[in-house]
């Protein structure tokens, strides 16, 4: 059966039918239709007309909203994490992750609908504003064109939906064109809602309709996660525009010498570089080790490495499954390749079986190694061994990217200083860079992007100040 996908709450298909096939062995996990030109226009002028009865929805029917599809996401949590790992190739183990992180991203969105509220301002700091105080409430900037990727297909576009959803902004969404499937399940639990027709619309759509999306005046706010060229591209077209870009990452944890459970630094090290593939903006990619604990970090990250086991992503045992298809594996290859031909010890890993490369580790690789200075988007990991933390920082901070950094250390002194060092978005003390809690700011400075994700920071994203001026007061 076909499935709809979702124009103004309204599930509707086309002629034009879309199948889409597992990552991993290319059996048909489902199939949709692309929305047609005429249904894209009737989302985008639902999502126009409804935009000022939606910012004026009271928050408890906002909120409401955000907490039943939080509930259902749960109660639909073991089918959802299939179709997740159906379309993706995500291990399943780490799809059911997907599916409690999206059930928790919408119930705090519940939340923070409750209590965004605005704040007061005395004015009468001076005499000529004697009595007058204002009211700085913060409003929806319009509706909002979300473009999602394919790597997180349920969280990524929940960090789409439920910010919007939370603020009363109108949204458009359209998801990454491998991963449909689950943006649209989770179109079924919107139209359980009570959202008025026009707040919401999933629209699978090739890249050149999403061009014409991003150009329409009607939808003023973008939100895209993805590649870089792309995310620029949309800030060059339309530079009057809001748009936020969460991009990409060569996330770097660095182990400092004080560091006390060297085995454990190295697991959450083999499991972060390696998870989904690595195909997260903040999976491990680079590693600076003190030459102090180099030697011992280094052979305890090959170790945990080689016990992931790779294949079938619906294996619960599974730990690496395919990326998303197959050039993307051959690319991946080459970058490995390149970099060995370079003068780079593979440790362990360097193969590929159709669209699964095996788990990689690499050491001595140039720095300016594509595996080192670009987004590898793969089971790979480098090592390298450093003099001191400082030059880990330098390191570090030599790249055109800038998402998160994990820092190995007990030592709160080095933890703020890496926080006051470190380009990045977010420094993760005693831990990977690939923590992420759905609550808090998430995103990049430099080339990983600008605007933050998590709740609170997307919903101020979303909206801009709007003051009242209130006059005669007694203050
Ligand atoms: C990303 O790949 O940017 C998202 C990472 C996450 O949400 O854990």
């Amino acid at each position: 059966m076909t499935t709809p996908y979702w124009v103004a709450g309204t599930a509707t298909t086309s002629e034009t039918e879309l199948a889409v096939h597992s990552p991993f062995d290319g059996a048909l996990v489902g199939t949709t239709s692309q929305a047609s030109a005429r249904d894209v226009e009737r989302a985008v002028a639902a999502a126009e007309a409804v935009a000022p009865e939606l910012a004026v929805l009271p928050a408890h029917a906002r909120a409401a909203a955000l907490d039943h599809v939080s509930r259902r996401l749960a109660e639909r949590a073991d089918e959802i994490a299939a179709l997740i790992t159906g379309e993706s190739g995500k291990p399943v183990k780490w799809a059911r992750v997907e599916v409690t992180r999206a059930v928790s991203t919408f119930r705090w969105a519940a939340e923070e609908a409750r209590r965004f509220s605005g704040e007061l301002q005395r004015l009468d700091t001076d005499p000529a504003a004697n009595g007058r105080m204002a009211l700085v409430r913060r409003v929806p900037r319009g509706p909002v064109l979300g473009i999602a990727p394919f790597n997180f297909p349920l969280n990524l576009v929940a960090h789409k939906v439920a910010p919007a959803i939370a603020v009363g902004a109108p949204i458009v969404l359209k998801p990454a064109p491998a991963t449909p499937l689950v943006a649209l399940l989770l179109g079924e639990l919107l139209a359980e809602t009570d959202l008025p027709a026009g707040a919401w619309s999933v629209l699978p759509v090739p890249n050149e309709v999403a061009a014409e999306l991003v150009a329409d005046p009607r939808l003023p706010v973008v939100s895209f996660t993805g590649s870089g060229p792309v995310g620029y591209g949309i800030q060059d077209r339309v530079p009057r525009k809001h748009v936020t870009l969460e991009l990409g990452g060569n996330a770097a944890a660095i182990v400092c010498p004080d560091w006390t459970d060297l085995d454990w630094a190295a697991q959450r090290i083999a499991t972060f570089a390696m998870y989904q593939g690595g195909q997260s903006c903040i999976s491990v990619q680079r590693v600076y080790a003190h030459r102090d604990v180099y030697d011992e970090v280094s052979a305890a990250v090959v170790a945990h490495v080689r016990k992931l086991g790779t294949g079938d992503p619906s294996d619960p045992a599974t730990d690496v499954g395919p990326l998303i298809n197959r050039p993307a594996a051959e690319r991946v290859e080459s970058w490995v390749a390149e970099a060995v031909a370079a003068g780079a010890d593979l440790l362990t890993g360097g193969g590929r079986d159709g669209s699964t490369v095996a788990p990689t580790v690499l050491a001595g690789v140039p720095e300016d190694a594509r595996v080192v200075a670009e987004e590898v988007f793969g089971p790979v990991v480098v090592l390298q061994a450093v003099d001191s933390v400082d030059e880990a920082f330098e390191r570090v901070n030599a790249s055109r990217f800038g998402l998160q950094a994990g820092v190995f250390t007990h030592d709160l002194r080095v933890a703020f200083r890496a926080s006051a060092r470190l380009a990045v978005g977010g420094v993760i003390v005693g831990d990977v860079p690939s923590f992420r809690a759905d609550q808090m700011p998430y995103g990049g400075v430099k080339e990983s992007g600008t605007g933050r994700e998590g709740l609170r920071s997307a919903m101020e994203d979303l909206t801009e100040q709007r003051v009242l001026v209130l006059t005669g007061l007694t203050i």
